[in-house]
């Protein structure tokens, strides 16, 4: 049964083909790099991979715009290299997730072309078409700022087309019957090849109503149950992780309240009221968030994640804690993205503080959820605002202080690698790093290390243990018997705090520190004092000091819980 939802203990690494290694010296990542650089993410623990969109496409809005959903594209490989690499993966024991990009297609995708050719083409209702301009075709874009409407002319067809994203993203009609089969026919194809599952991308305008009168889109949730079942049936234990920036009333809507929808879902609500504590050190509404987003079936998970390849959104916040977190994290304009969030990385955003970086780390393996990384965030990785849009966060992956970081021989590069500044690949690459103890990234190996030794936190209830301090969160989990305790301080400065568990057992006295040989022992009235430096942070488990040995390891949850 653990091993069974091996998702709910996993660890997630992102990355993008093109940007990760590239081994035939076009200054393309692909396939056969990637392959080649297993060994070194086995080393760091991760236990899947989530792959971008690598299929045929014209690269417009880096793959998500596909043009052949069963093709890889010739830049990165063959299908031969993509089986090479997934058989690699199972070796070592890590399994593959892949985008599943089926709101829209790409504008050069032979659906399409077939689709716009004529008004009786057998394509026509793949898509969604009105005979005039519709009212709201400047409304409801995802990208304002650079996208300018929801609607484009056709020529050819003398009609306009619908699209949710850019004009060459085609939105699929996905209430067809003969669309949403072809949306399984494509899982079934890739769960074939050895996938374990997919990031669904743009999960709300999936299952959204669609179409020139649709001023308010309905969700039609019954189809992300179809999604489950076929996914089921054909693999076990594949999962759907799903791109669903929602509000926290309608997630159990997604997860399905019997758990027949999505497995996981990416935690947003979480993820942006994490930037507005470290931003403003007052963990409260942080607490709110982890709370309103509690409610969940016993099989689901959520996907925790910092920075991931788009901007950081920051829609959910209040107006005053948008602009904290601003103007802690992304004062410039050019640091600003869509009018609600901010394009660069982590690194930078913290001013390459190691303590923030560790605290912002720390949170993201031990708040509700399963960690999702992004490549380069292990070594630190920067950004170069001089790149348009979301690319600044996109460069190739420093692996040495070799030409390129050791990413390609050529000089030909789409996004060039970061040569200068503090994030240049002379000082920020893998291979440095590797022969130093102290480097983010053997930290972050031990740190992969120890989440994935606490199964409590991605299986068990949380709980949130007063300390007095809105500065200091603490974060206690239950599971089967045992206890884990997480402590965080969001000020600059120290902090002492006093706290008590509240097991009303033995396993009050004794909180193991998991990482270091600092335990803590409580007092006679039962309280624990901590004294945590600025921006500090512990991870305890309760009970003996053989912290490793779970205490009752072999007990079988009843059916429905956790
Ligand atoms: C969400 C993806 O994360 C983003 O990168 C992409 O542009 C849109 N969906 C459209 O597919
Ligand atoms: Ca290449």
């Amino acid at each position: 049964m653990i091993d069974d939802l091996w998702y709910k203990n996993a660890v997630v690494y992102c990355l993008s083909v093109g940007s990760f290694m590239d081994s035939n010296g076009d200054g393309i990542g692909d396939f056969r790099g990637l392959t080649r650089r297993l060994d070194y993410l086995h080393g760091l623990g991760i236990t899947a991979i989530w792959l971008m969109p690598f299929q045929a496409s014209p690269g417009k809005d880096d793959g998500y715009d596909i043009s052949d959903y069963y093709s890889v594209d010739q830049r990165y490989g063959t299908l031969g290299d993509f089986v090479e690499f997934t058989h690699g993966c199972h070796q070592r024991g890590i399994r593959v997730i892949i985008d599943l990009v089926v709101n829209h297609t790409s504008d050069r995708h032979p659906w399409f072309k077939e689709a716009r050719s004529s008004k009786n083409s057998s394509y026509r209702d793949w898509y969604v078409w009105s005979e005039k301009k519709p009212a709201n075709a400047n409304k409801g874009m995802v990208f304002p700022g650079v996208q300018k409407a929801t609607w484009t002319h056709d020529k050819g067809s003398k009609s306009w087309y619908f699209h949710r994203f850019y004009d060459f993203q085609p939105d699929l009609n996905t209430s067809n019957p003969h669309v949403q089969a072809e949306i399984l026919k494509i899982m079934g194809f890739w769960l074939q090849l050895g996938v374990s599952g997919f990031r669904m991308d743009a999960v709300p305008f999936v299952i959204a109503t669609k179409g020139p009168k649709v001023n308010k889109p309905v969700e039609q949730y019954d189809m992300l149950r179809t999604f489950r079942e076929f996914l089921q049936w054909r693999k076990g234990d594949a999962i759907v992780l799903a791109e669903a920036n929602v509000l926290p009333e309608t997630d159990m809507e997604y997860f399905g309240d019997d758990g027949d929808r999505m497995h996981m879902m990416f935690n947003f609500h979480v993820n942006q009221h994490l930037f507005y504590a470290m931003a403003s050190g007052d963990a409260r509404p942080l607490a709110a968030a982890m709370k309103v987003t509690k409610p969940r079936p016993a099989t689901a998970q959520w996907g925790l994640f910092l920075r991931n390849h788009d901007e950081l959104d920051l829609g959910r916040l209040t107006e005053k804690q948008r602009a904290k977190v601003f103007e802690a994290f992304g004062p410039e304009k050019s640091m600003q993205l869509y009018d609600r969030g901010i394009r660069r990385r982590l690194a930078p955003m913290l001013g390459g503080d190691r303590r923030r970086l560790e605290l912002a780390y720390s949170l993201m393996y031990t708040l509700p959820g399963t960690p999702v990384l992004r490549y380069g965030d292990e070594i630190a990785m920067g950004d170069n605002l001089a790149l348009p849009e979301r690319n600044c966060a996109r460069t190739p992956m420093q692996w040495s202080t070799e030409p390129h970081a050791g990413f390609t021989k050529s000089a030909r590069l789409k996004n060039p690698v970061i040569d200068k500044g503090p994030y240049g690949y002379d000082h920020v690459n893998v291979a440095m790093q590797r022969r130093d103890p102290d480097s983010m990234l053997n930290w972050t190996e031990r740190m992969i290390r120890m989440r994935k030794e606490v199964p409590e936190i991605g299986w068990g209830d949380f709980s949130i243990i007063p300390t007095r301090d809105p500065s200091v969160l603490a974060i206690r989990y239950d599971w089967r018997n045992n206890s884990a305790l997480f402590v965080h301080n969001f000020d600059e400065g120290p902090r002492e705090v006093t706290f008590v568990v509240g097991l009303d057992d033995d396993r009050d006295l004794h909180l193991i520190n998991l990482l270091s040989e600092s335990h803590s022992r409580a007092d006679d009235r039962g309280r624990h004092h901590l004294m945590l430096e600025g921006f500090g942070y512990r991870w305890f488990r309760t009970g003996g000091l053989d912290y490793l040995l779970r205490r009752s390891d072999i007990d079988v949850p009843p059916p429905g819980r956790k």
